[in-house]
């Protein structure tokens, strides 16, 4: 085990295994169901494997608004993001306190899980909107989703009776426990986790690499689950982390492992949730760059690493490290930023992500010093195949 201990002190684990899972297989074919989506069977998912420790299920309505206005659980604990899980009003209907209910998938009808109803409430999407992603506006991806979704809430402790299959890059699915246990065969001591949605540009590897200049390992861990629809899609992306890392990256310090979590696109919020989650996964450090988490002009530039200072040390546990915004400048004919560059922007190459998926599009690789020719004959090969992007 790496040094570091889960948040709220022990790893989660709620997968029902063996003769138990059976069992309760039997009785929740019996029981009242609700039907959830692939989101919710993914966050039903990173619950079951203690990914979001300390929750052993989706919140209760006290511990719900707890997070939305003080980014705490009722207990204190720091967590950010409300896991919830929305039912219909009808569902909601046929639900009781105290009892047992079938979590199922709506596309699949497999029973994901159990959930014991803690509590059942509805809530005023608009006030979670403003509190968790700062603004109520639902051209926000992730405000869009949140109303999307029926008011009604339930919450109650959950227990996973069968796990989502992943349609591809399955050898990439790592529990935390599993993790932990990697880092630690390694003898990894520092493990520093990177978060991305992205294929790694020069500018994320820099600041990776800077990371690495003081930690044992590096723990990339993309997230996989679901993103909006003009972000490069995972399995594209995952080629391209591939052909990166065996080109330029030192493979007994690295370890690519995905994150099969939903993008909420809460900036701020979305990097606090992050970090605890790489804590999970065994990381005693978390990269928290320019607009971690962020999309459009919601969030300010470093808001994602502001907000670490309403918290202590004790109470985040895992070390964020942060980087200023890093660009090739072709004065200093290499990777910098504002803090170790002294060139003025007109030297400094950055380019929007709108610009490089135009070019990727066009089948044009963008310069070397933006991304990898490797990686970029990646994406533009996986673009062609795409039909959104
Ligand atoms: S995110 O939504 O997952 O945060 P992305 O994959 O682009 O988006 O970013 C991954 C991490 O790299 C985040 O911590 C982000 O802040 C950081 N980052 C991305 N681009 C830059 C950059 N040019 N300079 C500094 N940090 C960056």
């Amino acid at each position: 085990m790496t040094a570091i201990s889960p948040h709220g002190g022990s790893l989660v684990n709620r997968l029902a295994t063996g003769e138990e899972r059976e069992r309760l297989l039997a009785e929740a074919k019996e029981l009242q169901s609700v039907k959830i989506s692939t989101w919710a069977i993914s966050d039903l998912d990173l619950i079951g494997v203690g990914a979001f420790s300390p929750l052993t299920g989706f919140l209760n309505e006290e511990d719900y608004r707890s997070v939305v206005h003080r980014m705490r659980l009722a207990d204190d604990t720091v967590w950010s993001i409300p896991i919830t899980l929305s039912v219909s009003e009808k569902e909601s209907q046929a639900l009781a306190i105290g009892e047992k209910v079938a979590l199922v998938g709506e596309q699949d009808g497999i029973i994901y899980g159990l959930l014991k109803v803690g509590s059942i409430y509805t809530v005023d999407q608009k006030e979670e909107a403003k509190n968790v992603f700062k603004t109520a506006n639902e051209e926000h991806p992730g405000v869009k989703k949140l109303y999307e979704r029926s008011a009604i809430y339930v919450g109650g402790e959950v227990t996973v009776l069968n796990r989502p299959k992943p349609e591809r890059f399955g050898e990439f699915y790592f529990d935390p426990a599993v993790i932990r246990r990697i880092f630690a065969e390694k003898g990894w001591k520092s493990v520093v986790g990177f978060q991305t949605r992205n294929p790694v540009h020069r500018a994320h590897e820099y600041i990776q690499k800077s990371a690495l200049e003081i930690v044992d390992g590096l723990f990339l861990n993309p997230l996989v689950g679901e993103t909006k629809s003009d972000d490069v899609p995972a399995d594209v992306r995952m080629k391209s982390y591939l052909v990166l890392l065996e080109n330029y990256y030192p493979q007994n310090r690295t370890f690519l492992g995905v994150f099969p979590a939903a993008m909420r696109y809460a900036g701020p919020r979305e990097a606090i949730f992050h970090a605890m989650v790489r804590k999970n996964y065994g990381c005693t450090h978390f990269i928290v760059g320019r607009d971690h988490a962020g999309v459009g002009d919601y969030y300010g530039t470093y808001e994602a690493q502001e907000i670490f200072s309403n918290f202590t040390a004790e109470e985040l546990g895992i070390s964020p490290l942060f980087f200023e915004h890093s660009f090739f400048c072709t004065k200093c004919g290499n990777m910098a930023s504002s803090k170790t560059c002294p060139h003025p922007k007109e030297d400094h190459m950055t380019l929007s992500g709108t610009k490089v998926r135009g070019l990727l599009r066009e089948g044009i690789c963008p310069p070397p010093e933006f991304t990898r020719p490797e990686v970029a004959r990646v994406l533009i090969e996986g673009m062609s195949h795409q039909v959104v992007i």
